[in-house]
């Protein structure tokens, strides 16, 4: 295992726990089914694991509504299979970071419960009013819910996910301590949910009229009264202080919808967070200028704080980007041109489960099957996210593709499309030119060559293409985003492309290469 800073480049892959592997036969990934895939994760050359939200929970949200931050969910196993798995992956030289959800807790938290009771204190660590404002749910209708005595609650997510009141001491004092839980049994960092949010304008201010209504609700945007408050600041300067008790190079990972870096790098002051999600490259387009800016904008944006870049293209919240850049044919190969883009820049990187076997997104889950409040909120208005969270396909023919035991007793939790028999780890591993040997081919030769440091934009004048040099180790890549092939620098010595070259020694369209200077 590396040591010093390694999460300035490490590339962090997600396991989406639910979706992952299923041991026990439920139709439901857990834990023993991610320990019994790890050497899968070894060989395929990530430094670390994400893994989502574990703990008790309903399962309103998929985890996210949290009922026991300090245990696991039966559905997922136990709080000694946590531990079976964090030392099998640090055996194994793989560090582990877990998910928090801080800006609130499931409906069934004792804390909850008791403040349903009438227990004033317990109803003073939430946000209860007499009446409600007008703001709206992420996943859609009124932010409010009405409990039996008339009071209102908010609930920025659903109304079994309750915000707590981050101005409450209480509060403050039980995340530092979950904290100090899941690091002393040894975890290696924090993803942290919903960064952007715990502190809400106290006078519950109503949205102001000139919003970009073009931006997605859940991004922050100037003079918003919930999303992106000064005083969410101090409550990161507390938990790096917790962190900081630690050896090990502990890490924290924010997940924060700031496209503005001079607003998201406040986040990562060397006394805050040590690192977030670069949403703005996750959302640009195919386009060269787009990916430029979004990589301009994150280099210096973040270098003014002495944080390293990090890079994503898919999680379990977004369309899987091989469907976002067209899908099919073209959104494969846009893919994989994308996974060579990302894994040559300077930072950390994000992998989600299945992209590196090609998976697109699936978009005709029955209705009667998704689980999504933000579908089930909207009355299926919005689609939501349940067509990226299908489990991944290990082996054989047909569902559940290996992703349970022989025999289960549940299919897997979300239907399989038949068409991943061509997609399991099992296919791909025996194709040689498969989007799985791609990314091993790409994670061995970043481990060599590549990770922190600089990148240098050779301008080559095509405005279809991007090429640059990092440094240190030489290594120029080179994006053709256009459909037409284009020249690459002379004479280097090409280490991998997302697809052949030309007989002329040309890029195809949409492609990218590496070489070796
Ligand atoms: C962000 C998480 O990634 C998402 O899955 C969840 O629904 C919301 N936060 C609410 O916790």
């Amino acid at each position: 295992m590396t040591t010093g800073q390694w999460w300035r480049d490490a590339v962090i892959y997600q396991v989406y726990p639910r979706s992952f592997a299923d041991s026990d036969g439920d139709g439901v990934g857990d834990l023993p089914g991610v320990l019994s895939r790890l050497p899968y994760l070894k060989d395929l050359g990530v430094d670390a694991i994400w893994l989502n939200p574990f703990y008790p929970s309903p399962q309103a949200d998929a985890g996210y509504d949290v009922a026991d931050h300090r245990d696991v969910d039966p559905l997922f196993g136990t709080l000694a299979d946590a531990d079976a798995l964090l030392a099998r992956a640090h055996e194994l030289g793989l560090r582990v970071v877990v998910d928090l959800v801080p800006n609130h807790t499931s409906s069934a938290h004792p804390w909850f419960r008791a403040a349903l009771a009438g227990d004033k204190a317990a109803r003073a660590r939430y946000l209860f009013r007499d009446q409600p404002n007008g703001w709206q749910s992420v996943f859609g209708g009124s932010a409010w819910t009405q409990v039996a005595d008339g009071q209102w609650y908010l609930h920025l997510f659903d109304a079994e996910q309750p915000d707590l009141d981050w101005t409450n001491p209480e509060v403050v004092a039980e995340f530092e301590s979950i904290l100090r839980f899941w690091l002393d049994r040894g975890v290696d960092g924090f993803r942290i949910d919903v960064a952007h949010g715990l502190r809400k304008d106290p006078a519950l201010r109503e949205l102001p009229d000139d919003l970009d209504p073009e931006l997605p609700v859940h991004v922050a945007q100037p003079g918003h009264p919930f999303w992106d408050q000064d005083e969410v600041h101090e409550i990161w300067r507390g938990w790096r202080r917790v962190v900081d008790e630690y050896a090990g190079d502990r890490v924290t990972v924010a997940e924060a919808w700031v496209y503005d870096f001079d607003r998201l790098r406040l986040y990562l002051r060397p006394d805050e967070l040590h690192t977030a999600f670069n949403f703005a490259f996750l959302v640009a387009p195919w386009d060269a200028a787009a990916f430029r800016k979004a990589i301009d904008d994150t280099l210096a944006g973040l270098s003014a704080v002495g944080a390293p870049a990090t890079w994503v293209l898919s999680n379990h919240d977004v369309v899987r980007h091989a469907s976002r850049y067209g899908g099919g044919a073209v959104g494969r190969r846009r893919a994989r041109a994308a996974a060579l883009l990302m894994l040559a820049l300077p930072g950390g990187a994000y992998l989600y489960q299945g992209e590196e076997l090609g998976l697109e997104e699936v978009f005709d889950i029955p209705d009667e099957k998704r689980q999504d409040p933000n579908f089930l909120r909207t009355g299926g208005a919005e689609r939501g996210r349940d067509g990226c969270r299908v489990p991944i396909p290990w082996s054989g023919q047909s569902p559940p593709f290996g992703f349970s035991p022989p025999g289960a007793a549940q299919p897997p939790w979300l239907p399989q499309p038949a068409s991943w028999a061509n997609r399991t780890v099992e296919a791909e591993q025996h194709e040689p030119g498969s989007m799985l040997w791609l990314y091993r081919a790409a994670l061995a030769l970043r481990r060599e060559h590549l990770g922190d440091g600089g990148l240098e934009w050779l301008d080559g004048g095509d405005p279809a293409v991007l090429c640059f040099r990092r440094t240190p180790g030489n290594v120029v890549c080179v994006v053709n985003t256009g459909p037409d092939p284009a020249a690459v620098p002379d004479g280097l010595t090409r280490l991998l492309s997302s697809a052949p070259l030309t007989p002329e020694g040309r890029l195809p369209g949409e492609a990218a290469a590496w070489f070796q200077e």
